[in-house]
């Protein structure tokens, strides 16, 4: 018992030092990030810098050879340049939110620019997700004279794809000093048949073009880009331990996006509840909806099983613009839910950004399943992704072939 103890002071003892020591390198003291020292410890992989924030419940990316290369941007050099997520009003849901946060992570990327998310509508996004280290997402653009800016107004809109597939020099084609996007778009296929940019996605990335997919980079760059701030991270544990409260105990999940769907399809979606629980000893189910009849109607069905983070469903879209608080909260239960969409151990989404996202987070891609507009469920074997306008390789069907 002693010497158990003993040695797992000794490991803490360690463990802690190595921190320090490690904090004090990539900081050197003052206090400043320096980027070359993570850019050295990026390129001898064998260092953890990922500490786990959601007190493991959630898994993380955690093996080295999947980490992305964050760019080495210089402090305070005239030559800085930023790749800015802006969400000031009408941006889409979180869905579309998520495509245009993980498309302009990726140009930053892969253009060596400092990524930055300036997310204010209906609340800000820092009171719930923070920069996870070394990103700094968070700062302030340091205003300096001379320093150009250029703003891309993207939203549902994708012949900019074109434009970024085209370019043989993304620094070239834009070259000031900060872009600024307001965008719901999926840019990788922009990326992935932008020969030009090959050599960039293997370094930065460690993969071959071909896998240069939204849905293949989604949980490596999520994971990179957020952390949960305390608030949230209580928050979440809290619900998280009530639709698991056990290690056996499975979750079964619903995302049903009445919009997508046909009158009474969610009859088609209780009936498959009942058939995948009846096979397992101990479970809960959660119905994440934009309808409140919706959510009435599973409650009623399943009634103790369910579980039902608190607060009022609402399109954060168009929230009131006066009602700050409010805002605050419609925010909140849309994060919430949505973080537990991506702890299910089966999960049925409609052909919606938020539900398909959340099943992009699941490692194994294991016992997910499309509900379509007409009510038919299918497994899945890999991410469904849409977008507003249709699936994006169709634009590249000819690179496609060629690429074959
Ligand atoms: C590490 O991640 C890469 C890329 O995601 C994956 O191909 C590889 O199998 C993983 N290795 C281990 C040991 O999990
Ligand atoms: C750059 O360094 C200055 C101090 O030299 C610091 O005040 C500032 O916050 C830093 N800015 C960025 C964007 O790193
Ligand atoms: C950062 O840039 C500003 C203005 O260009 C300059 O006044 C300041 O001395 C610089 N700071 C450092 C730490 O280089
Ligand atoms: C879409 O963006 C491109 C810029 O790449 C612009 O030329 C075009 O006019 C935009 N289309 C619409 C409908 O706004
Ligand atoms: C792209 O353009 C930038 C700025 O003009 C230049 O520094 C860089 O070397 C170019 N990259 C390639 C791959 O040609
Ligand atoms: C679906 O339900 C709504 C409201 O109950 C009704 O107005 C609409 O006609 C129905 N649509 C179809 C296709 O049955
Ligand atoms: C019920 O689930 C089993 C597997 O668990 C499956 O084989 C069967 O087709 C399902 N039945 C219905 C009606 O969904
Ligand atoms: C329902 O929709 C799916 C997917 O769009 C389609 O494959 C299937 O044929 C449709 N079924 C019926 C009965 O219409
Ligand atoms: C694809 O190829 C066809 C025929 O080769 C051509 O007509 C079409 O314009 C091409 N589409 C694009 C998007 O390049």
């Amino acid at each position: 018992m002693a010497t158990a103890t003993r040695h797992i002071l000794t490991g803490f003892l360690i463990m802690t030092a190595g921190g320090i020591l490690l904090w004090m390198y990539m900081f050197n003291i003052s206090g400043h990030y320096d980027y070359k020292a993570v850019k050295t410890l990026y390129a001898r992989k064998a260092v953890s810098i990922e500490a786990n924030k959601y007190g493991g419940a959630i898994s993380q990316t955690k093996n080295a050879s999947s980490r992305i290369k964050v760019p080495a941007v210089p402090n305070n050099s005239t030559g800085a340049r930023y790749v800015v997520y802006m969400c000031q009003h009408l941006c889409g849901g979180w869905g579309d939110r998520l495509r245009g946060i993980m498309s302009t992570f990726a140009w930053s990327v892969l253009n060596g620019r400092q990524f930055i998310i300036e997310h204010t509508w209906p609340c800000d996004l820092r009171k719930f997700l923070q920069p996870k280290p070394p990103l700094r997402w968070a700062d302030n653009i340091p205003q300096r004279k001379g320093m150009t800016t250029r703003r891309f107004n993207l939203i549902d809109n994708n012949s900019f794809l074109q434009e970024i597939q085209k370019t043989k020099n993304l620094s070239d084609t834009f070259h000031e000093n900060v872009l600024r996007f307001h965008t719901n778009g999926d840019m990788f296929p922009g990326f992935r048949y932008n020969k030009d940019l090959h050599k960039t996605i293997r370094q930065r990335y460690g993969v071959g073009f071909k896998e240069f997919t939204f849905e293949k980079m989604f949980k490596r760059q999520y994971d990179t880009i957020f952390e949960m701030t305390p608030y949230f991270s209580e928050m979440f544990q809290s619900i998280l331990s009530e639709a698991k409260p056990t290690i056996k105990s499975k979750l079964a999940c619903l995302q049903f996006r009445q919009l997508f769907q046909a009158n009474n399809t969610q009859k088609n979606a209780w009936a498959f509840l009942k058939n995948i629980t009846s096979s397992f000893q101990s479970y809960k189910i959660f119905v994440t909806t934009d309808s409140e009849e919706i959510r009435k109607e599973a409650k009623e069905i399943f009634g103790s099983v369910i579980v039902d983070p608190a607060g009022a469903i609402g399109n954060i879209d168009h929230a009131p613009r006066a009602q700050r608080e409010h805002n605050c909260h419609l925010l909140e239960k849309t994060l919430l839910d949505w973080h537990l969409l991506t702890q299910c151990d089966v999960l049925l989404h409609s052909r919606s950004g938020y539900g398909q996202q959340a099943s992009m987070m699941k490692e194994p891609f294991t016992d997910i399943y499309a509900l379509a507009f007409n009510g038919t469920i299918t497994k899945l074997q890999k991410p469904d992704f849409k977008q507003p306008g249709g699936y994006m390789d169709t634009l590249f069907r000819n690179m496609t072939e060629k690429y074959q």
